[in-house]
C-alpha cells in the first residue's frame, strides 16, 4: 500500500503540541509534520498571505501522499480552512480532506462554561478573523465571547524565552487585560497551538475556578471520532507508526527548539524546493 500519512501543518512549532496528543490517541497511524518556520509567525500576516502559504503547504502534503491533513494552527484554520475546503479541495483533491483546530474546541465550549462568559487568547490574526466569536455564536448564542490578541507570546516561545522574566510580564499583561474586559469569564481558551506551553504561568494569574482550555487533547479526540465516522478516509491512512518531520527553515533550528513543544528530540528534513519562499 502506498505510504499515506496524516499530514499535520503549523506555521512553525505549535502544531507539535497537537501532534503529541494525537499520537497518544492514535499511535498506530503514520504522521507527516510540516512547520513553515521560515515564514512564521503567521499571526500578524494578512488573510491573503496566510491563505496562500497554507494552500501551498496543503498541496505539498498532498504531493507526499497525505489524504487527510490537520491544520494544527489556529491562524491557518481561521484564515484559510474554509476557502480551502469549499473552493480548492473540490478542484485539486475532491477525495481528500483538510480539518482545522477551532471547531473541535467551539463545539465543546457550551458544556464547559457555567457563567456563559468565555475568553479567547489568540494571535492578532485569529482575533481579527472573529472565527471563535462566529463559531461559538452559531452553536451557543447565549455565550458572550471576549478576545485578546497576544502578539508577543509566539515570538517569546520561538526565541526560547519561556522561562524568562519577559514571558511572565507579557502573560500577566494579557491575562489582566482579558479579565478586566469581562470579570465574569470562567473559561479561557488558548486559541493558538503554541500557548499551551504558557499554561503553568497563566495559572499563576487566574483563580482556580477559571477553566483553561488547551487544544491538543480536544483535537486528538475529535480526530479519533472523525476517523471512526469516516472509514473511507481512515482506511486510506497507513499505519506503521512512522513519523516524518519537515521544516521550511534549517533543520538545525527546528531540531534545537522542537523538544520544547514536542517533549522529545526529533530528526527533521528540510522541505524541498517545490515550495517557494
Ligand atoms: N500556532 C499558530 C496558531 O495556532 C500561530 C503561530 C503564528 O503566529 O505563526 O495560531
Amino acid at each position: 500500500m502506498e505510504y499515506q500519512p496524516i499530514g499535520v501543518f503549523d506555521s512553525g512549532f505549535g502544531g507539535l503540541t497537537v501532534l503529541r496528543e494525537i499520537e497518544q490517541a492514535l499511535p498506530q497511524y503514520d504522521f507527516l509534520y510540516l512547520g513553515d518556520n521560515a515564514r512564521a509567525p503567521y499571526g500578524t500576516r494578512s488573510f491573503e498571505t496566510v491563505y496562500a502559504y497554507t494552500l501551498e503547504a496543503v498541496e505539498w502534503l498532498f504531493n507526499r501522499g497525505c489524504c487527510l491533513i490537520i491544520l494544527a494552527c489556529n491562524t491557518a484554520s481561521a484564515k484559510a480552512l474554509r476557502t480551502i475546503q469549499q473552493k480548492d479541495l473540490p478542484l485539486i483533491a475532491p477525495d481528500r480532506r483538510v480539518l482545522g483546530v477551532i471547531r473541535p474546541v467551539t463545539e465543546l465550549i457550551g458544556t464547559i462554561t457555567k457563567s456563559r462568559h468565555v475568553g479567547v487568547l489568540a494571535t492578532a490574526g485569529t482575533v481579527a478573523s472573529q472565527s471563535y466569536v462566529i463559531e461559538i455564536a452559531k452553536q451557543f448564542p447565549d455565550i458572550t465571547v471576549v478576545q485578546e490578541a497576544c502578539p508577543m507570546w509566539v515570538p517569546l516561545l520561538e526565541n526560547n524565552e519561556l522561562e524568562g522574566a519577559g514571558a511572565d510580564y507579557f502573560v500577566k499583561q494579557h491575562i489582566d487585560r482579558i479579565l478586566a474586559a469581562d470579570s465574569r469569564i470562567d473559561t479561557l481558551v488558548l486559541g493558538c497551538t503554541h500557548y499551551t506551553l504558557f499554561e503553568p504561568k497563566i495559572r499563576r494569574y487566574i483563580t482556580d475556578d477559571i477553566s483553561l482550555i488547551s487544544q491538543g487533547t480536544i483535537v486528538a479526540k475529535s480526530l479519533e471520532d472523525y476517523l471512526r465516522r469516516h472509514p473511507e478516509i481512515a482506511e486510506r491512512c497507513t499505519r506503521q507508526g512512522k513519523r516524518d518531520f519537515y521544516t521550511s527553515e534549517t533543520t538545525d533550528f527546528f531540531e534545537r527548539l522542537a523538544p520544547l513543544f514536542y517533549g522529545r528530540q526529533i530528526r527533521c528534513r528540510q522541505r524541498t524546493g517545490d515550495f517557494p519562499h
